[in-house]
């Protein structure tokens, strides 16, 4: 058989996604019951990042050591990708090492270079143009608070960055609507949007916050300027002030609509002190899920969703 990555959602069906999810759910139960796998008991992640992390390196290296496995974290230094060694050759080494590598780089074909070389399976943790893990746990941490994906209406206010693209490639396997509200000239990228759209994906992008507010179940937000893009901060304060999440924003939205952030939040920003830490803002169980969905990813890719649902999830204390 051969291996599986996790370069963006294009990778994963709908139906795997549901079977990740039961086992998230399952792993995030049964860890707050005190029962403990040692399911990945010998295997070794590696983590690669050329960006700064705390979510994703902490809720990987966690999640690997609570299955019984071990991480090692490789930073910007250690590797200097493309300029000490090629992508590829780093991805050949490491593969006769560890059993799985997660990377996050700047380019996405960076990550596809290493997925092509690596003989084992290579996660995604972030690019400049997609972050599955991300909005694959926040589609389940949607579940968790709304029981169903199906006809909500998530409203993403902001940049057309990364984040956007894998929710727009989150539409394409769920039938939401995805309402993108950005500055003129800060829409994604339009082959991303082109597929997602022939894919099926119910998405709209406008220029009114507002107005996409409307009604909305989720109001989503991220930062303004995106790592890597620092040197642009100031003149992005400015393009996207209309584009705060803030409690008038939010007053527009459903009756029962959340607030979501994927964090780091920048207060003051793209969204205020009282909307992040208002009653509406699950941000901080979107953090939490990050573990228990990734944890199942690692399961799914390396022992295959229903071998581990048979071989041990009933487990060992
Ligand atoms: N949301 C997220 O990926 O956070 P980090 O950049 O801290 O990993
Ligand atoms: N768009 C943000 C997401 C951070 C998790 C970035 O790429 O910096």
């Amino acid at each position: 058989m051969s291996k599986r990555d996790l370069l963006s959602l294009r990778d994963i069906s709908r139906a795997e996604i549901g079977q990740v999810f039961s086992l998230a759910r399952r792993l995030k139960r049964e860890q707050k019951q005190g029962i403990l796998h040692r399911l990945l008991k010998g295997k070794t992640l590696a983590l690669i990042f050329e960006k700064p992390s705390l979510r994703t390196r902490v809720s990987f290296e966690t999640g690997m050591a609570q299955l019984g496995g071990h991480a090692v974290f490789l930073g910007p230094q250690e590797i200097q990708l493309g300029v000490r060694e090629s992508p590829s050759d780093c991805a050949r080494s490491l593969s006769r090492w560890v059993d799985i590598i997660v990377a996050r780089t700047f380019s996405q074909e960076v990550l596809e270079e290493m997925a092509v070389a690596a003989s084992v399976p290579v996660v995604n943790g972030l690019t400049d143009l997609f972050h599955p893990c991300q909005v694959l746990t926040d589609c389940f941490t949607l579940l968790e608070h709304k029981r169903r994906l199906e006809g909500l209406k998530i409203v993403f206010v902001g940049d057309g960055n990364n984040m956007v693209h894998s929710w727009m490639q989150a539409a394409v396997k769920f039938p939401f609507s995805f309402v993108l509200a950005c500055p003129k000239g800060y829409e994604p990228d339009p082959e991303v949007t082109r597929a997602a759209k022939e894919g099926g994906g119910r998405i709209t992008i406008t220029h009114r916050a507002e107005e996409a507010a409307l009604g909305a179940d989720v109001i989503y937000t991220d930062v303004w300027t995106s790592m890597g893009q620092e040197s642009e901060a100031e003149i992005r304060r400015k393009v996207f002030k209309g584009y705060q999440v803030n409690e008038a924003l939010v007053a527009l939205a459903g009756r029962e609509a959340v607030v979501m952030h994927c964090l780091p939040a920048h207060r003051g920003e793209e969204i205020t002190q009282e909307v992040l830490e208002g009653p509406r803002s699950i941000a901080f169980d979107q953090a939490e899920n990050r573990l228990h969905v990734q944890k199942a990813i690692l399961l799914w890719i390396l022992k295959g969703v229903e071998r581990s649902r048979a071989k041990g999830l009933k487990g060992k204390r």
